[in-house]
């Protein structure tokens, strides 16, 4: 069992008399990567905001430990990078990270070999004397990584890092990600479950400003994976009207229908596929597709944020 590096504890944010976080409450471990997940609106940007030490809580304490004991200004250990990052179109990528530096603390001499080597490690060597006016979005998301990187925090915490970016962009700064989580620990908030399972070993899903699931990734998928079945069938009417009762059977415990396409969750894969194949056969009904597999997260993430 790894020690915490975070320790947040009855997490409270109020804006006026609207309470916005709840109360929330979890640890995040030394080395890994915890995603933050939530429909909009769900508190995601206002918990960041006060870990990073931006928006004063309401209510409750955030502890940030360094070697096993809470330190008084975590804020010289955090790496963040906004929702929406600003920079200056003026400055070159190398410029920008030499202030980031020295506004981190960072003599001049240590800015500027942290500077050399992080625009290294992000793919901007190149661009580095470029305005960053001209850079894309996928480029200034990643001198934005290495602003957040340039004092080596133990804990970097991203907002939405790929959401605004296209997909050749989000792929650069995913792997970049996969390989930054190897040397930092990585809280991270998206709403694009994909990344999450991609790069994260934690996941904290928030609703209205409370925990909704909180584990391990591997732990939720062991125990809210259901066996489902993806099927498609052929569009004529016999068909059609086949899929719509296959909800009915037995070993079916839930259906969703829409079109030709149905996802069934079932009892057992095997017997189900054999039982659907079969039923099939004996109405001439013809399949286009049948997938057995697990729910994902995703399915997860839905049913848990619309109950
Ligand atoms: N400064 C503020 N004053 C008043 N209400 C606010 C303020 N900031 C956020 N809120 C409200 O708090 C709630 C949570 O907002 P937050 O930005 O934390 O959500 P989020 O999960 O980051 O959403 P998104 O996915 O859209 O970024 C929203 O209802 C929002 O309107
Ligand atoms: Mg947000």
């Amino acid at each position: 069992m790894t020690r915490p590096l975070l320790q947040v504890k009855e997490l409270i944010k109020r804006f006026k008399e609207r309470e916005v976080v709840k109360g929330i409450s979890f640890s995040v471990a030394e080395g890994s990567c915890a995603a933050l997940l939530g429909p909009n609106g769900a508190g995601k940007t206002t918990t960041i905001s006060m870990l990073a030490g931006l928006l004063q809580p309401s209510g409750g304490s955030i502890e940030l430990l360094v070697n096993g004991s809470p330190v008084p200004d975590r804020r010289p250990y955090i790496g963040y990078l906004p929702q929406t990052p600003v920079f200056y179109p003026w400055m070159t990528g190398k410029e920008f990270l030499l202030y980031a530096g020295e506004l981190a603390g960072l003599k001049s001499r240590e800015a500027a070999l942290e500077t050399a080597e992080w625009l290294e490690a992000v793919g901007l060597k190149d661009a580095g004397n470029r305005k960053i006016g001209g850079y894309s979005g996928g480029m200034k998301q990643r001198l934005g990584l290495a602003q957040a990187l340039i004092h080596r925090p133990k804990l970097l915490i991203l907002d939405e890092p790929v959401s605004a970016l296209d997909p050749a962009g989000r792929k650069d700064v995913l792997s970049l990600l996969q390989r930054i989580r190897q040397e930092t620990t990585v809280l991270f908030s998206t709403h694009v479950l994909h990344d999450a399972e991609e790069i994260c070993d934690e996941i904290l899903m928030i609703r209205e400003g409370e925990i909704a699931l909180v584990g391990s990734l591997d732990h939720i998928r062991r125990t809210y994976s259901e066996p489902v079945i993806r099927l498609e069938v052929g569009g004529d009417e016999a068909s059609r009207a086949w899929l719509a009762a296959v909800g009915a059977k037995d070993f079916v415990s839930q259906a969703e229908t829409s079109g030709g396409r149905a996802k069934l969750t079932v009892t057992d894969v095997e017997q189900a596929s054999l039982a659907l194949m079969a039923d099939a056969v004996a109405h001439r009904v013809m399949i286009r597709s049948l997938e057995a597999g697990q729910s994902t997260l995703e399915d997860l993430f839905l049913k848990v944020v619309q109950s």
